[in-house]
């Protein structure tokens, strides 16, 4: 199959696919095998959830309502060598990292478990060790194992919930890393969403979930996703390589500066929008934030948005001067879309280790729009070497040269021309 046929297949799956998961809900019932694991161990279930995009945890609780017990049960695949599990509550208002009362087991290379009860400061976030220490719950039963038949490895334990949680709003938080160190030190985990979303509201009497990060910005992500790829990613590349081709070679069409200046236009504008979505969600999430892509995206804007300002300014008759702002508008361009691939290869990566279909669309757009630009480069490279040459024989007809200059000589009536640099000689 064609590259652009390949492309066009992927963005429409991908197209599909995310409209379809617009529909999906996140939380789901655990599996049949927890559950019943759950149940062997007496446990009776008030609720049980598997957070699939959300390092596919799964947790299991029951609520002794008179005496404030809380039984859980929380499982996860450890894939790697070594590895930690971290489930605890938080009694501030919000759900998060910072002051949550943790119990993490964790695992070491050699098979060893070990578990214990962690406060989890701000300390710990800026990178302090995280050892292991007093925390305001009362907990018995705690242990850490592996379930061979699951594959799961297993927090359990029985906590007395102290009356500052409210157990009609209780925050809960977890966590799966892979780094660890000696002496019960849990590492730092990976960066992606999964472990920034690790987090949850819930009513304990009925296990309704009251706020949830993925609820609220799973959609407005991808729209983000959407409109920066359109914007910066696929119409701003086309304006350049119209304006790159159809000015007067290889294809000369005289309309060249209407469709390069709307395809920049309607591209800054879907691009820009696509950009205050991510602004927002900057703001939005404010105990995370993901400062490379964040910065790339204010250079992108911030330049675009010169480049788009500049346009205006009227070049003086000084051909000097329109050289240098030519050669600017030049690589303030080229250096655009270098930048804005750059930028959405970082925000698809922070997607993908959640959402596999980013990736494939990302080389499929990307994959076009390199295609057309290639094809555009050795057709330019073809005609030049032709016209030089005159190798007509493999050419064919062609326009001559003098056309094309009369052409350009006819176009000098002192309109701006953004790009009007000989290329090619
Ligand atoms: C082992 C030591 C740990 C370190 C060094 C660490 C570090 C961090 C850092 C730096 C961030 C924010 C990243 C950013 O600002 O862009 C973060 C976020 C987060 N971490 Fe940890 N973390 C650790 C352990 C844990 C544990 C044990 C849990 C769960 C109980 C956890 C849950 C979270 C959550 C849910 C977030 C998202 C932001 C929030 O809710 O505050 N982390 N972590
Ligand atoms: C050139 C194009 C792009 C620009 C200019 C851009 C800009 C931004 C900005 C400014 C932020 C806020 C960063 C922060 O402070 O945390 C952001 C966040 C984000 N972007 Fe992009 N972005 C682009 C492309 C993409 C793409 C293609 C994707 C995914 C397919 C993506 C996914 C995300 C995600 C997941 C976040 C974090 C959302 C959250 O905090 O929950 N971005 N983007
Ligand atoms: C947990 O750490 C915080 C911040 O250092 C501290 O104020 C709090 O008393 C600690 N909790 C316990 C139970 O030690
Ligand atoms: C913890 O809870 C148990 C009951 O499960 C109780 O006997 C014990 O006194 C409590 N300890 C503290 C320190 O509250
Ligand atoms: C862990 O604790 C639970 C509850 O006390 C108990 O049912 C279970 O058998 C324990 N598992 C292991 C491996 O010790």
């Amino acid at each position: 199959m064609s590259p652009p046929a390949c492309s066009l297949i992927y963005l429409v799956v991908f197209l599909f696919l995310s409209v379809f998961s617009f529909t999906n809900t996140h939380a789901h019932h655990c599996t049949e095998r927890f559950l019943s694991e759950a149940k062997q161990r007496n446990l009776i279930i008030t609720f049980c959830k598997r957070y699939v995009e959300r390092n596919g945890v799964e947790i299991a609780m029951y609520l002794h309502e008179k005496s404030r017990r809380l039984d859980i049960m929380v499982g996860a695949r450890l894939e790697e060598k070594t590895g930690w599990l971290a489930w605890g509550l938080n009694p501030d208002p919000e759900a998060r990292m910072v002051g949550t009362q943790a119990l993490i087991g964790i695992k070491y290379m050699n098979g060893n478990l070990l578990w214990d009860r962690y406060n989890i400061t701000s300390f710990t976030k800026i990178g302090c060790q995280l050892l292991p220490s007093a925390i305001d719950l009362n907990i018995s039963n705690f242990n850490f194992s592996y379930i061979a038949c699951l594959q799961y490895y297993v927090i359990q334990a029985t906590i007395v919930l102290p009356m500052k949680y409210d157990v009609e709003k209780l925050n809960h938080v977890w966590q799966v890393g892979i780094d660890v160190a000696e002496r019960k030190e849990p590492k730092m985990h990976p960066r992606g969403l999964r472990n920034y979303d690790s987090t949850e509201t819930i009513n304990l009497r009925t296990g309704k979930r009251l706020a949830s990060r993925v609820h609220s910005f799973r959609r407005i992500r991808e729209v983000h996703g959407i409109l920066n790829i359109i914007g910066w990613g696929m119409l701003l590349p086309i304006g350049v390589i119209i304006a790159r081709n159809f000015r007067e070679f290889p294809l000369p069409c005289l309309g060249w500066q209407r469709y390069h200046i709307s395809c920049q236009a309607v591209g800054y504008i879907v691009g820009s929008t696509g950009w205050a979505v991510g602004i927002w969600l900057g703001r939005a999430s404010k105990h995370y934030s993901f400062p490379k892509h964040g910065t790339f995206g204010i250079f992108i804007f911030t330049f675009a948005t010169l480049q788009m300002l500049f346009f205006k300014c009227k070049p003086s008759d000084r051909d000097e001067f329109r050289t240098y702002r030519n050669m600017s508008h030049h690589v303030v361009g080229y250096s655009l879309i270098v930048a804005s691939y750059i930028n959405i290869r970082k925000g698809i990566n922070i997607m993908h280790l959640d959402v596999k279909y980013w990736l494939p669309a990302y080389f499929g757009i990307a994959g076009c729009v390199a295609f057309i630009f290639l094809v555009f480069e050795i057709v330019s490279w073809f005609k030049f070497l032709c016209d030089k040459f005159g190798l007509w024989i493999i050419c064919g007809k062609d326009i001559p040269n003098e056309e094309a200059n009369s052409r350009k000589a006819s176009r000098e009536d002192g309109k701006v021309q953004p790009s009007d640099t000989p290329i090619n000689n």
